[in-house]
């Protein structure tokens, strides 16, 4: 074996398979995928060409990297960069993805490649997923969060005035590329925020990696092997929801663990991210599922104290009290939960617990359950 070779076989990816029958794929978990983009791509969709969408930020620290790697495999490709930010995820910056891509005149068989976090991702994934009536898709995902949660499992979607991705498809990508190398450029805060959905995996159904995670997560946060191990854990436990729940309609809603205490918080600052971002939102909202299902007797408050351990010792937030600023009322939060969820007869779907890794959906959680909850958590 050359050198060449040998490095090629050390840092040869992680790959997870996603088990959709025809429309299944590979993630590919590792260092140096930017690099050879080119040619996974090229193996997988011959003689496809791709418009890489993409922001300025990302842009700016990894697109030469890429364009390098897919000019290496024979894949041409054009550029479409757009503002960073949610704000981006608008019908106003869809039409300019979907007209840079008919202007390249890329047909069916071309490639949309989602270069970016989650905004990135589900803008281009909804390109895909319309023009021409649907195109190819690859996710190369640059935060920890796109890498564990929103490159998998093809919801796609942007924005509406009236609510958050109230606008999409379901458009399975055909490979997703996370490159870990370029998780040592983000943030602390981001990557923190991102673990909070590595956690939340563990807390869904797999409570073995949960203990795993409160042994090692300091070498997570370090980077190399435990990092692509609690990556890989963590889209193996999404590519089996996704697998035997595609299009949510059962098990896929288990994902929202944290999600309806933590949407509520995010709607409460009026998603200030100097305040709360969406990762720090669901870990707070983990927390909260977990000592709302011990106020209702369903798990041990046991459970719910070695989870808020878990995320304090991270450096999470994980109570109301830990939002910098003034919050609204119980009853004002209460509207923030009911608000985009169906209130039936005074009663709201919950994913709650029996303890750590075993969250269940839950149908009927009185409203006035959680009001008297929520009076008792506030940090007022
Ligand atoms: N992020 C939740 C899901 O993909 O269903």
């Amino acid at each position: 074996m050359n050198d060449a070779a040998r490095n090629r076989a050390i840092d040869a990816p992680v790959v997870v398979e996603v088990g959709l029958g025809d429309r299944g794929y590979d993630i590919l978990i590792g260092p140096g995928l930017l690099d050879r983009a080119g040619e996974e791509i090229a193996q997988r969709l011959p003689g496809t060409r791709a418009a890489i969408v993409t922001d300025e930020n990302v842009a700016t620290a990894h697109l030469a990297t890429l364009q390098a790697g897919l000019d290496r495999g024979g894949v041409a490709s054009t550029i479409i960069t757009l503002p960073p930010g949610e704000k981006t995820k608008s019908f106003a910056h869809l039409q300019d993805v979907v007209d840079g891509i008919l202007a390249a005149r890329l047909e069916r068989r071309d490639s949309v490649v989602a270069l970016g976090g989650g905004v990135v991702g589900d803008l281009a994934g909804f390109a895909a997923g319309i023009v021409r009536r649907g195109m190819n898709f690859v996710q190369m995902p640059t935060s920890l969060l796109a890498q564990v949660d929103s490159s998998v499992g093809g919801k796609t979607g942007i924005n509406s005035p009236r609510g958050k991705n109230l606008v999409g498809v379901f458009h399975q990508p055909k490979l997703v590329l996370a490159d870990t190398d370029v998780l040592d450029t983000l943030p602390l805060r981001e990557f923190r925020a991102g673990y909070a959905e590595v956690a939340k995996y563990g807390l869904i159904d797999r409570p073995d990696f949960f203990v795993w995670l409160e042994k090692n997560w300091r070498d997570v946060f370090a980077g190399g092997a435990a990092r692509i191990e609690a990556i890989a854990q963590s889209c193996r436990a999404k590519a089996d929801v996704v697998a035997r729940d595609e299009f949510e309609l059962g098990d896929r809603a288990l994902l929202n663990l944290g999600h309806t205490f933590g949407h509520a918080l995010e709607g409460a600052v009026q998603y200030d991210g100097a305040r709360l971002v969406h990762g720090e939102g669901v870990a707070i909202g983990m927390a909260l599922a977990h000592r709302f299902s011990a106020r209702m007797n369903l798990a041990s408050p046991d459970d719910a104290a070695r989870v808020e351990a878990h995320l304090q010792a991270v450096g999470l937030p994980w109570r109301m009290a830990d939002i910098p600023g003034e919050l609204p009322g119980a009853e004002a939060l209460l509207d923030f939960i009911t608000q985009d969820k169906k209130v039936s007869r005074g009663t709201l779907t919950f994913i709650l617990t029996h303890g750590v890794g075993q969250a269940f959906v839950a149908k009927d959680v009185p409203a006035s359950e959680v009001l008297a909850f929520l009076k008792e958590s506030h940090p007022a």
